[in-house]
């Protein structure tokens, strides 16, 4: 029984010490070229290798970041089970970069950037936090653990996802009626969405134009999830404040790109969240125990949704 690790030998070597110790009677290899591809029961990779069919034993096919939407569904047997990273490292970079991206907006950091290039001393009239409304689009493992950690500022929290969630200290909407009224009462949208084809351009003119006027974005989504043209337009026209982005179509972005310069846009280059590999491993290695257990897997994705 092998697990066949196709990602940087770095974070490889975390993995192969971690397998070693709790799972001793599991083969760890790196090697996909000379491992016996009918030994292989576990595979974790950002993409799925061209020559997948070669595993015919294959068991589960672990995504090595939170999104599996870089896999072509239809091209992975359905007896294969297909495994999000859910894992604490994820988890916590994610909630600092949207608690810094909402603190950022809502202290006008944006607009200081602008008048520190421009030389200016301009104080701008400050809402308080418990004023400044939130809304999380998608309500999965991160959203609900940003969610937590945006509690304590104080800002009015809401979240918005397909289907009916409770959740203590937010007011949960769901369904197309639930998406317009957490729209109305945002001040602050930020987009946790999986991409999907549901979710695929999503953030478009007609969902942005029903947000408050003055409202700001934070996409740490799927670039394709965006209609950036859209965003930049409602930016100029000053239907938005400011945006803090940190996925793009395509990434990179390329060079002379309009969301490199706009004023109004904090871009950064897909870092808001990386798997760690020290916590990737623990998470990985529970997971193959349950389902030695014949326990229910962490993560599991649900290819009708598509997450
Ligand atoms: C990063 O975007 C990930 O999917 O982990």
């Amino acid at each position: 029984m092998t697990f066949l690790f196709n990602s940087d030998a770095k974070r490889g070597a975390i993995f192969a010490e971690a397998f070693a110790k709790a799972l001793p009677d599991i083969a760890f290899t790196m090697d996909a070229a000379s491992v016996n591809p009918n030994t292989v029961r576990y595979l974790i990779t950002w993409t799925a290798p061209t020559d997948l069919s070669r595993y015919r034993n294959l068991e589960i096919l672990f995504s090595i970041g939170a999104g599996v939407d870089q896999f072509d569904l239809a091209s992975i047997p359905n007896h294969v089970k297909l495994v999000r990273m859910v894992e604490d490292g994820i988890a916590r970079m994610m909630q600092e970069y949207v608690l810094l991206a909402a603190l950022a907006l809502h202290r006008n950091i944006p607009a200081y950037l602008e008048q520190q290039r421009q030389g200016v001393w301009s104080p701008i009239a400050q809402m308080q936090a418990d004023r400044r409304r939130i809304g999380v689009l998608g309500l999965g493992t991160l959203a609900q653990a940003v969610l937590e950690r945006l509690k304590p500022i104080g800002f009015p929290l809401a979240g918005w996802s397909r289907s009916p969630r409770d959740l203590e200290g937010v007011t949960c909407h769901h369904g197309e009626a639930g998406l317009e009224a957490m729209l109305a009462t945002t001040d602050i949208l930020v987009c946790l969405l999986p991409l999907t084809d549901e979710t695929r351009g999503f953030l478009n003119a007609d969902l942005l134009a029903k947000l408050p006027t003055g409202a700001a974005l934070v996409h740490v989504g799927r670039g394709p999830q965006l209609d950036q043209a859209a965003l930049i337009d409602a930016l100029d026209r000053g239907r938005l404040g400011a945006a803090m982005i940190d996925v793009t179509d395509p990434e990179p972005l390329p060079a002379g790109h309009d969301l490199w310069s706009h004023p109004k846009i904090i871009l950064t280059p897909h870092i808001a969240s990386v798997t760690q590999p020290e916590t990737a491993a623990r998470a990985v290695i529970d997971n193959i125990k349950r389902h030695l257990a014949g326990e229910e897997i962490i993560g599991l994705v649900d290819r009708m949704r598509g997450y």
